[in-house]
């Protein structure tokens, strides 16, 4: 139930936590956000915009999020995957739903990811205190959410440092599509793990796909496994614990008129080491209606997509990309006559 078709399989250069190690996704510096001079802070706009239109891709350095807190977010993972099975599934995801712990498996997909998940939302109603007391009953009840809880707080002010970066960017005010995160904002995060897989080359962790959220801020620890499409080669993001790997989402992509890439990515598993990361992503109100504003659109650039909510978004277009095995939605793009 793990062996992928042959033409899904993921070409393993080698067996090891140590695949590849070609790095061209850029680490760029948020320390000089604190800098009075304002050219440091255009070049970091200028930066990031310049990879999220190449690669839909970056890292982040001296982001403000404390070390011992992803460090401390870690380990609570660890523990919640290494708890019996039965306890863990007092917090079964049922299939077709969104939250909860489970095996991550997408509808009409047969092949089984070779990964455990579990994934929870911080806003508009978190489910994380619940989760932590079904879970955690016998020990602590809290300990978890309270960590969990942070974490996600201290990534929520990275997000919205991020999306004023990517919205200057792109020529904008800062806070153009801040309304889009003020209310009823939505964050949400999946643990994944992946073991050890005795036969890496045949089985994946997380198929080709494009995140469809806004942006997405991953933290991989030190063992290799997260790999971005870039110029018709699948490219290993090089681990850096320091780092978060930011990505753009389909609905960054859509606002910004396909300037701003939403790029496939996949995780690869090895033979030797479990692997762990921590995948945050932001999201506007399901009734937010997404669509780039006018600025953007030109007579070079006319609107690709229509304007439609995130909701819609959701329920509709799952496998998005065509290379994720489904239909491209062909409704989301604007019809000329
Ligand atoms: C993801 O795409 O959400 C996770 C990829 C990874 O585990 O690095
Ligand atoms: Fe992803």
């Amino acid at each position: 139930m793990f062996v992928e078709a042959e033409d899904q399989r993921p070409m393993l250069e080698m067996d090891g936590p140590t695949l590849a190690t070609s790095a061209s996704i850029p680490i760029v510096d948020m320390s000089v956000l604190s800098s009075s001079d304002p050219a440091q802070r255009a070049s970091l706009v200028a930066n990031i915009a310049e990879a999220c239109e190449k690669f839909g891709f970056f890292q982040v350095v001296n982001h403000g999020v404390d070390e011992s807190l992803i460090h401390r977010c870690e380990m609570e993972a660890h523990k919640m995957f290494e708890l019996p099975l039965d306890v863990k599934e007092r917090v079964h995801r049922p299939p077709g739903t969104s939250f909860g712990y489970g095996a991550n498996t997408w509808i009409n997909q047969t092949v089984m990811h070779w990964a455990e998940s579990f994934h929870m939302q911080l806003h508009p109603q978190s489910n994380i205190k619940e989760f932590s007391g079904k879970l955690f009953a016998e020990s602590d009840p809290t300990r978890f959410s309270s960590t969990v809880e942070e974490y996600m707080g201290q990534i929520e002010t990275l997000a919205r440092q991020l999306l004023e970066l990517l919205t200057e960017g792109l020529g904008l005010e800062p806070t153009r599509f801040n309304r889009y995160v003020e209310n009823e904002r939505m964050m949400s995060m999946r643990f994944n793990l992946y073991p050890p897989c005795p036969q890496p080359e045949l089985a994946i962790g997380l198929r080709a796909h494009t995140d469809p959220h806004l942006l997405t801020i991953l933290h991989q620890d030190e063992i290799a496994g997260l790999q971005v499409y870039i110029d018709d080669e699948w490219t290993t993001v090089k681990p850096c614990p320091d780092c978060f790997v930011v990505n753009v989402g389909d609905l960054f992509q859509v606002l910004s008129n396909t300037r701003y890439r939403s790029v496939l990515h996949r995780a690869v598993v090895n033979g030797t080491s479990k692997r762990l990361s921590l995948a945050c992503f932001l999201n506007p109100p399901l009734s937010a209606i997404v669509e780039a504003p006018p600025e953007l659109i030109t007579t070079e650039q006319p609107q690709v997509y229509r304007p439609f909510t995130w909701e819609e978004y959701l329920t509709n277009a799952y496998k998005f990309h065509p290379a994720m095995g489904g239909e491209r939605h062909e409704r989301f793009f604007l019809e000329r006559s």
